[in-house]
């Protein structure tokens, strides 16, 4: 039965766009009717063919706003929310100067767990309702991120950070026990309700070659699990990886002996990579994970879209808080558009909001149960307002187009533009904040 219905402009992509102008990538619904059955979609259409279907819903009617598939962030941080806008350093002083110590502070788990409804308050005010997180390495801020988003009914993919060397003693005392560990949260949350695992070693600076060869087995172990890591993001980084790894003949070399590459893994950052590395992931299936605001932040460099998408290497876009700097997925896609327009790249807007969503979910595997409209996925739904500000209303009053419009969103909207999230059809932002953290 339909007991809530949403109505508005309905957006929602059917594959990745070829360029501007790409009609056919979507469907669009001037004034459309999503019905929510069960948390998932029931139906969609035009209104005028679904009011029937639609009688006893309450509906909420947003006229002039967009509605979109919930937006999907592919690497964040959880332990991060107060790292975000730390100053002056590169990655590995960032990591040792802001980002162990607070991240130490996550072996409380009562700390973690208000952390977690700060973190999933945040991801829902800015419109994403799935993510990606890496946790920090203590398993009951894990298990206390997964029980937050379970009961809001969202869906997450998570994981403990994994590393066993390189890095504050406090942060490796559980190293001896970290596979077992990950071992037992796979157990007890992949596949739980929404919530999917990661196998998270944070980067071959931090873990073993026998700790990555660990957490290869337990991939091959749990079908399903995900992967993710950084790769190949600065150059002091890389040349630790050639010192720690000798025998290697580059970064990716490090993760594929140890069985970590598959279609099922995230790699984030991806910059600095030789043709060798480009074609083992390529191969492989895995996934390069685009993060402009902190490659921009942190002073990473410049993630090569064309060539990677040439090479026939998938890629997802995210937000990476907090090295970098927005949880908007908006402000994220911002943030792409000009790393490739300083390499004479570019990026449409179609393009953007089909990553933003569909793309992104396809990258995880998930785009017939997130990422998209479409009956049998999950309500998880973004309400936009381009005109939230009024540098925004007083730009969309000359807009030509809906793909103009989506041009203004993502290029001056951010939070401000979300009017509503809904997670499995319920509002998400009628959800109380939790307390100020001090
Ligand atoms: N490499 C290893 N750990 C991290 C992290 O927390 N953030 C970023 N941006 N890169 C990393
Ligand atoms: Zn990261």
């Amino acid at each position: 039965m339909t007991r809530r219905a949403v109505r508005g402009r309905l957006l929602t992509f059917l594959r990745a766009p070829a360029g501007a102008g790409d009609e056919a990538s979507y469907r669009y619904f001037e004034d459309g009717i999503i019905a929510v059955e069960d948390g998932r979609i029931g139906a969609i259409g035009r209104a005028a063919d679904l009011s029937a279907r639609c009688s006893d819903a309450a509906i909420d009617h947003y006229p002039d706003a967009l509605i979109l598939p919930g937006l999907i962030d592919t690497h964040i941080h959880f332990p991060q929310t107060q790292v975000i806008a730390s100053y002056g350093a590169q990655l590995l002083e960032w990591l040792e100067k802001y980002t162990f110590v607070e991240e130490r502070k996550y072996a409380d788990a009562e700390f973690a767990a208000r952390q977690a409804e700060f973190f999933l308050d945040e991801l829902a005010r800015n419109g994403t309702t799935t993510a990606c997180c890496y946790g920090s390495v203590h398993p009951q801020a894990a298990e206390a991120l997964f029980a937050a988003a379970q009961s809001r009914g969202a869906g997450i993919i998570a994981g403990a950070a994994i590393m066993d060397r390189n890095g504050p003693q406090p942060l490796l005392d559980g190293a001896k026990d970290a596979i077992a560990a990950t071992r037992d949260l796979i157990r007890r949350w992949h596949g739980k309700g929404r919530q999917r695992y990661a196998v998270t070693p944070r980067f071959a600076v931090t873990s073993t070659d026998a700790q990555l060869a660990a957490a290869g087995a337990l991939l091959a172990e749990f079908p399903g699990v995900y992967m993710q890591t950084h790769l190949a993001e600065n150059d002091d980084e890389i040349a630790t990886v050639r010192r720690l790894f000798p025998n290697d003949p580059n970064y990716t070399s490090v993760y594929q002996r140890a069985g970590l590459l598959g279609p099922r893994s995230l790699l984030g950052h991806c910059l600095h990579l030789d043709d060798a590395e480009v074609a083992l992931l390529r191969d492989a299936g895995a996934v390069a994970v685009f993060c402009p605001t902190s490659n921009l932040f942190i002073g990473s460099g410049l993630f090569d879209h064309d060539r990677l998408a040439r090479a026939g290497v998938r890629i997802a876009l995210a937000t990476d808080v907090g090295g970098g700097t927005s949880y908007s997925m908006l402000s994220t896609a911002a943030e792409a558009y000009k790393v490739m327009q300083l390499q004479g790249q570019n990026l449409s807007a179609l393009a953007a909001f089909d990553l933003m969503t569909r793309g992104n979910a396809a990258a995880l595997g998930l785009e017939r149960e997130i990422g998209v409209l479409a009956p049998g996925a999950y309500a998880d739904l973004v309400v936009l307002d381009g005109r939230a500000t009024p540098a925004m209303a007083h730009r969309m009053a000359i807009v030509g187009g809906l793909e103009e419009e989506l041009f203004v969103l993502m290029t001056v909207g951010d939070d401000r533009a979300v009017r509503q999230t809904y997670i499995k059809g319920e509002p998400a932002l009628t959800h109380r904040p939790a307390p100020p953290i001090p």
